[in-house]
């Protein structure tokens, strides 16, 4: 059932206030609330940090959430039905799993609740043994739960019961932009889908950084932007997202997190978090898109391991933008396109935060950049084909092919989920004790 009642999201701020620290800060959130009471898009998220995690099991938590997030055609799910729909969260539903905790696929319609629009979802389940999920689960529901834009990932519901939180969003048919970029089996990624996925990607920031009560994301990462079935980007995980900076504030100052190799290195240094920060992560990105290198990559020599540092010098000079382009692209690109955007990546990266484009100059550019189109010589793709583990066969060939060699690859897929589920869960344990996560080593 979707979350009919209207009220107030102090509510929720206030109900939730244990201390007298606490009590300060919702009177601080009261104050950026506009005294209105009433849920609209943009509300401020201040004082969010301030809500009581420690008691996660709260019956409170659970009922004020749904009052608070009235109107935003949020749905409260069960665990019970998430249990059906994912089929216990069987190892053949599984979709992934990041730092939060594992991910299945499922399928709702009306059967599970009258109303529901049939459609597949994945559903994220908390792993309960982490240290910082409930407050980075409430912060996702209330970002998401309120955001809404055809470049963020759709959340359609949650379920918070006792101490279980799980997230049941739209499912994005070809994951994350780091598998189709990085994986092996995979069709390379043609130049024009590489610049729609960038500058979807930019139109989803730029929504955040120019609402009315902007928002930094902190995480755009590979990992975190997730495709379609024909392609159109969506950023996900707001874990980490935090309220702009307000009236005279030139930012926002917080612990630092995120995922190394994407974070702007002022805000690693201090803690200061601006707009400008996204801007030098989606620097990161776009220069994975160009080079189809990741932002850290431990394989390589020394001199190559941080993709910014090995790339910054070559950005900037046209004669030698050809050696950072991706070889999987077998110069199928637009020269000038190219030059353009490796540009756009040098400005995005600069050191000082305020020399950085905005976000809205980046999708400007982005815009005028996919209009190069006519000096793209006209070719095959490449894909490699898993055999033996170890053993790679080169070939060109069609999406088909592709699909079959994906199959093929399917009957070790069950085995393979368990393995990565099992990796996975050591590398939260590991990224606990400070050490590598999924998506990047974190801060
Ligand atoms: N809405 C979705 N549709 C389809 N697949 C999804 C969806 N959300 C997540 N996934 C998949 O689940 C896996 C885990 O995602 P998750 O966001 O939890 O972790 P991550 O981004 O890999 O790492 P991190 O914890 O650093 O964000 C990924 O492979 C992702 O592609
Ligand atoms: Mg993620």
């Amino acid at each position: 059932m979707a979350v009919k009642k209207k009220s107030s999201w102090r509510s929720l701020m206030v109900s939730c206030f244990r201390d007298q620290d606490n009590i300060n800060s919702s009177k601080k959130a009261k104050k950026h609330d506009g005294g209105e009471g009433g849920i609209t898009k943009q509300k401020s998220f201040l004082g969010l940090s301030y809500l009581d995690i420690s008691n996660p099991s709260s019956t409170t938590l659970s009922e004020d959430l749904s009052i608070s997030l009235a109107g935003s055609d949020l749905h409260v799910f069960t665990q019970a039905e998430l249990k059906v729909i994912t089929q216990s969260f069987s190892s053949s539903n599984f979709l992934g799993e990041g730092g939060f905790g594992p991910v299945h696929k499922g399928f709702i319609d009306d059967k599970l609740r009258l109303g529901l629009k049939a459609q597949p979802v994945a559903v994220k389940l908390l792993d309960l043994d982490g240290l910082q999920g409930h407050r980075e689960w409430l912060t996702e529901v209330m970002f998401l739960g309120q955001l809404k834009h055809p470049n963020l990932v759709k959340l359609i519901g949650y379920c918070c019961e006792e101490e279980h939180r799980l997230l049941v969003y739209e499912f994005m048919p070809r994951g994350s932009l780091e598998s189709q970029l990085f994986r092996r089996c995979s069709l390379s990624l043609p130049w024009s889908t590489r610049l729609k996925i960038a500058y979807e990607a930019a139109k989803g920031l730029q929504f955040l950084h120019e609402s009315e009560k902007p928002v930094i994301y902190r995480d755009f990462k590979a990992s975190n932007i997730l495709l379609d079935s024909d392609f159109t980007a969506k950023l996900s995980d707001f874990g980490l997202a935090k309220d702009g900076p307000a009236g005279d504030e030139t930012h926002v100052s917080t612990r630092v997190m995120g995922t190394q190799g994407y974070a702007a290195p002022e805000y690693i240094m201090t803690g200061h978090l601006t707009a400008k920060s996204d801007v030098y992560s989606f620097g990161v990105v776009l220069l994975e898109l160009l080079t189809g290198r990741r932002s850290v990559d431990k394989k390589r020599s020394s001199r190559e391991q941080s993709l910014v540092e090995w790339a910054r010098p070559m950005l900037n000079n046209a004669r030698k933008i050809r050696r950072i382009m991706d070889p999987r692209l077998e110069d199928q690109y637009s020269e000038t396109g190219a030059r353009k955007a490796a540009s756009l990546a040098y400005q995005c990266l600069r050191y000082r935060q305020k020399t950085r484009p905005c976000i809205s100059t980046v999708v400007s550019v982005l815009e005028d950049i996919i209009d190069y189109k006519d000096d793209i010589p006209i070719g095959t793709f490449t894909y490699t084909v898993p055999t033996k583990p170890s053993i790679e066969v080169k070939e060109t060939t069609s999406v088909q092919n592709c699909d079959k060699a994906k199959n093929v690859s399917k009957i070790d897929q069950h085995q393979k989920f368990r393995s990565n589920a099992h990796m996975a869960r050591n590398h939260r344990l590991s990224l606990r004790n400070g050490l590598n996560s999924p998506g990047g080593e974190r801060y």
